[in-house]
């Protein structure tokens, strides 16, 4: 069985479907395979309720403790998490994230949440979608690990790539972790 930590800021969708795969016995793509030993949350957040909903320990801590922490485990999956991070050398390659563009573009200090989608409707592209990638010390810059796509209608406000990234996020995540685990030397 592999162990993640999953640390978060917000609402906790992320760590709602994470911990859904994990385990569901009927839809968990990742149950029986992958369990969240802890999550960690940089302030008070919805998140939390998520990790007590599942009984999951949960721990509020700067993010410092944080990484000293949640380290010990097989990856460590940010899941709206908002503090920068300047990933310890023991843990290089073992922090994953997931951005809501296809990364490198729409990336990077301040470019989160409806910014994202706003800055992509603005752009006139034709394409969104959202990248898993692993974390290093620049923001949404380590290498990428998987993306997914869907094409821009033009009528599609911002608000409404929201909600249909958030929806391919929660199918890619699971997923992409799942594959980049099964990579690791045990
Ligand atoms: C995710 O949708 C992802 O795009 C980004 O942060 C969001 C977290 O939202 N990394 P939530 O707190 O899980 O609802």
């Amino acid at each position: 069985m592999f162990e993640i930590s999953v640390l978060v800021s917000g609402s906790g969708s992320t760590l709602d479907n994470l911990a859904f795969h994990c385990y569901d016995d009927v839809e968990g793509i990742m149950r029986g395979m992958v369990t969240i030993t802890s999550v960690f949350a940089d302030r008070n957040c919805g998140a939390l309720e998520v990790a007590e909903g599942w009984g999951i320990p949960k721990f509020v801590l700067d993010t410092k403790s944080i990484l000293k922490k949640a380290g010990n485990v097989d990856l460590c999956v940010l899941a709206g998490f908002l503090s920068k991070i300047y990933v310890p050398p023991e843990m290089e390659g073992k922090i994953l994230n997931i951005h809501p563009s296809l990364l490198p573009k729409y990336g990077g200090k301040g470019m989160y949440g409806r910014k994202v989608h706003q800055a992509v409707k603005e752009s006139g592209d034709s394409i969104t979608g959202c990248t898993v990638h692993v974390v290093d010390n620049e923001y949404d810059h380590g290498e990428i690990v998987d993306q997914e796509l869907i094409p821009i209608m033009p009528e599609q406000s911002a608000d409404d790539l929201e909600m249909a990234v958030k929806k391919l996020e929660q199918q890619l995540y699971p997923k992409a972790i799942l594959n980049f685990l099964s990579k690791q030397p045990k």
